[in-house]
């Protein structure tokens, strides 16, 4: 089936280079809710994904071939995208509102990913995961802590998707506005019931894309 036309008038365009010099062009709209941008937290991240701990193909070394991940509160869809290039199966998810946007986005960079794969689907955090089970090798976000009455379902569906062998990569950007310090404070206390987290320090981020506010997680089940 042909794939459907784009309305590019409804959209513009941010550039993220891999570390291979192919490109990735994230379409973000003009009108539309916090997922349709790309947050400073998902470039870091990104980039991330490319680094050595991961991805050295000087050694062959490459962390995302054939494993499954998947991202929640997607937006563009850019960290998946990344992961999927890298050669890894993934499928985004978002609210219903996002999921256009993401197939956009998948359908705009299909020719960069060769062995990987990409689809989107629904998850509303807190909301029935069985279709995205057996729990992936990893799930990965980007600025999802920050709105205060999805940090219990989403804090659940890390407990409901995720197995003893995987691994949760969390980016946020760490705000001191508002009520995004308390925001912030209750998803790691309701985290540590059931995780263990370790932050990533910056010289294991990429030299570039980082940033003192902008931290990095991995988080594991405590079983
Ligand atoms: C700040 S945006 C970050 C988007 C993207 N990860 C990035 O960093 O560019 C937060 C994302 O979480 C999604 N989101 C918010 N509440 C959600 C919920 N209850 N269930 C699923 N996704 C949610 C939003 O739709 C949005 O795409």
């Amino acid at each position: 089936m042909a794939a459907p036309e784009i309305d590019n008038s409804k959209y513009f365009v941010r550039e993220i280079e891999k570390n291979d010099g192919c490109v990735l062009r994230m379409k973000q709209c003009y009108i539309g809710d916090v997922g349709c941008v790309v947050w400073d937290a998902a470039i870091v991240l990104a980039k991330y994904l490319e680094t050595k701990t991961f991805y050295d193909p000087s050694t062959g070394v490459n962390m995302w071939c054939g494993r499954t991940v998947v991202e929640l509160g997607a937006g563009t869809g850019v960290v998946g995208l990344m992961a999927a290039t890298l050669g890894a199966h993934v499928i985004v998810t978002d609210l219903e509102d996002l999921q256009s946007l993401l197939n956009v986005n998948i359908q705009e960079n299909q020719t960069l990913i060769q062995s990987g794969s990409i689809s989107a689907k629904v998850l509303k955090w807190g909301e029935d995961v069985s279709e995205l089970l057996p729990p992936p090798h990893y799930i990965i976000m980007a600025d999802c802590i920050y709105y205060e009455q999805s940090i219990g379902p989403l804090v659940e569906t890390l407990k409901q998707l995720s197995g003893p062998e995987t691994s949760i990569i969390c980016c946020y950007e760490q705000r001191t506005e508002g009520v995004n310090p308390e925001v912030e404070n209750k998803f790691f206390e309701l985290l540590q019931q059931n995780f263990i987290r370790e932050t990533i320090p910056s010289d294991k981020q990429d030299p570039e894309f980082s940033s003192p506010d902008i931290h990095i997680l991995h988080i594991r089940r405590k079983d």
